[in-house]
């Protein structure tokens, strides 16, 4: 579903990304890990064309989308959640999700706004609360449930357990193991491990730019060796 091939990315002089090959399979759930720095956040705004990579390609289904602008790669099919929660603070609940609506997409979930308070009941309880009025974890969930209203093929979450409490942690994982069985494709970025076995089929971790592990989360968490050379664990 999603594919980038031996991707070198620079910011200006600096070489960020130095050969990244991963691959998102469609209905999976695949967590790239890393410590601070290591480049998890660029892997993902190189997918979604917000940083042109230098060299190697970047391919959603049969389409190559590499030196795409963003919102034509959008319109392909990726929603991107940063790791910045970007809502619209003078906006309601509501409003904010309708700012993301987009037409529905062939071979895609289609959300509306009822399904995506099933997803996320806290946000059903203050839909017309503003964006400003809401806890961190309650935006995080905002920006995602408004990235579903695109209604995307794949969905690339920048450390969507960051800064979150620890209930609020849970429900994130309880909607992410739910956006899979609704058959969406999701990419995620983490350095919290738990958060990750309890979501993810398969892992790849990334250290200064080059992918140092690749296989299923569960093999991953039986080689301690490997968690703690590349992670913080
Ligand atoms: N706009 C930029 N200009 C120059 N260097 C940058 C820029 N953004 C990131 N970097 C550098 O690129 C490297 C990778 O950063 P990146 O944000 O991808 O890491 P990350 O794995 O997402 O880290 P974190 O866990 O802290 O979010 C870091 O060394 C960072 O300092
Ligand atoms: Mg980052």
């Amino acid at each position: 579903m999603l594919a980038l091939h031996e991707v070198h990315t620079h910011y200006g002089l600096a070489h960020i990304l130095s050969g990244v090959s991963m691959e998102v399979r469609r209905g999976e759930v695949v967590a790239l890990l890393g410590r601070n720095g290591a480049g998890k956040t660029t892997t993902l705004k190189t997918v979604m064309g917000l940083v042109t990579p230098t060299s190697g390609a970047v391919r959603l289904g049969d389409e190559e989308i590499t030196g795409r602008p963003p919102y034509r790669i959008a319109r392909a099919g990726v929603g991107y959640v940063p790791e910045d929660r970007r809502i619209f603070t003078e906006l309601t609940v509501r409003e904010n999700l309708e700012v993301g609506r987009q037409p529905p997409r062939e071979g895609c979930p289609v959300w509306t706004e009822d399904r995506v308070f099933e997803l996320f009941p806290a946000l059903a309880e203050m839909r017309d609360r503003l964006g400003g009025q809401m806890s961190g974890g309650e935006q995080q969930m905002l920006t995602i449930a408004r990235t579903l209203m695109g209604n995307p093929a794949v969905i690339l979450l920048d450390e969507p357990s960051e800064g979150l409490a620890p209930v609020i942690v849970e429900q994130m994982a309880r909607a992410i193991s739910e956006l899979k069985r609704e058959g969406l494709t999701v990419l995620l970025s983490e350095q919290n491990l738990p958060f990750c076995s309890a979501v993810s089929d398969r892992a790849y971790i990334i250290e200064k730019g080059v992918i140092r592990y690749e296989g299923p989360m569960q093999e991953l968490l039986a080689r301690p060796q490997v968690l703690e050379a590349y992670l913080s664990v």
